[in-house]
């Protein structure tokens, strides 16, 4: 580095002003998430910096005690590291435990606190009045990561939720551990049923549609005043949202989960509100970028960041 720049790099350093953040994953190239946090940065002028790492998981340990040694304030965790980056924490807040699972840490006075953003993002995604959900019935679709951090948030609302899978046996643990803490839950097999035509809220968490392929059954019978949303972005529309679209369901895919899973990360860690239209803006410049050119498409969807 040379000249003035260096000057500039040296009193940042000096000063310790500038604050790391991290989103570490494998694979982790589809991230998103520099793209949106830094575009929040930016727009508030905060010197700080958002880097995507690619950890393996036989190196999870070493890499988060890196993270702590170098003084990064903050990391997001995604696939394949959630469950286990709940056992490297020092704590863990309700959300985190009721989920299993962490997607955000924060260090501070040297101690890791771990969180999850998840489920709550999917919940602000949906644009309602929270307190609305209380006493309607849900649908989540899959059993899997992504599930168990949607599930509990919906069900801390008050939502009565019917958890189904391909395998069921994932659904009733998903829903027992559920009804242990006081939630409405139960477990099923994902199959056609009467389950449509009481649904309030429909989340397809499973990674059917990530490749364009139709959903097994029809959705025939589903209330059109339903809001359906399926936690993939790419594609933007699978076939199952385009089918609950065309029987007149309210429909979003999972863009918005990630921004609001973004921003309630950002809050966390800052401790003031997220601007969320620079991470929005930010965020869907990011995706644009990346599905212009097929070779680049790379999976994303299952989980959403
Ligand atoms: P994630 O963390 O992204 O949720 P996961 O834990 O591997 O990933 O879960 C994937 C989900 O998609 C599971 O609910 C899985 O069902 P099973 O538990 O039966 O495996 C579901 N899934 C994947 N492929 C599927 C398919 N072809 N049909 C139905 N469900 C499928």
């Amino acid at each position: 580095m040379a000249g003035p720049f260096r000057l500039i790099y040296n009193i940042r350093e000096e000063r310790g002003l500038e604050k790391h953040f991290a989103v570490i994953g494998d694979p982790i190239a589809h991230s998103h998430s520099p793209e949106m946090h830094r575009a929040g940065f930016y727009v508030l002028s905060l010197e700080a910096e958002y880097q995507r790492f690619q950890v393996h998981t036989s190196n999870l340990k070493e890499a988060v005690d890196g993270l702590k040694a170098l003084g990064f304030t903050g990391w997001n965790v995604t696939i394949p590291h959630k469950e286990k980056m709940a056992e490297l924490v020092d704590e863990l807040t309700a959300e985190a435990k009721r989920a299993g699972a962490v997607n955000t840490v924060k260090h501070t006075g040297g101690r890791l606190i771990g969180h999850n953003t998840d489920g709550l993002g999917l919940v602000r995604s949906l644009g309602v009045d929270e307190k609305s959900l209380a006493g309607k019935e849900a649908v989540i679709l899959g059993a899997g990561g992504a599930a168990r951090g949607i599930a509990p948030a919906l069900a801390e609302r008050g939502m009565h939720l019917k958890i189904l899978n391909r395998t069921p046996e994932r659904a009733w643990e998903l829903a027992e551990g559920i009804r242990a803490w006081g939630g409405e839950a139960v477990g099923g097999e994902l199959a056609p049923g009467a389950w449509l035509e009481s649904a309030f809220l429909i989340v397809q968490t499973t990674s059917l549609g990530l490749h364009g392929e139709p959903y097994p059954f029809p959705l025939q019978g589903i209330r059109p005043d339903a809001i359906v949303v399926d936690i993939i972005f790419n594609p933007w529309e699978t076939p199952f949202l385009s089918e609950a679209k065309v029987r007149g369901c309210q429909v979003q895919n999972g863009l918005g989960m990630l921004l609001h899973q973004g921003a309630l990360a950002w809050e966390f860690w800052w401790d003031s509100a997220a601007p969320l239209e620079a991470m929005d803006q930010g965020l869907r410049a990011a995706v644009a970028g990346r599905t212009v050119s097929d070779e680049r498409k790379t999976k994303q969807g299952a989980d959403p960041d």
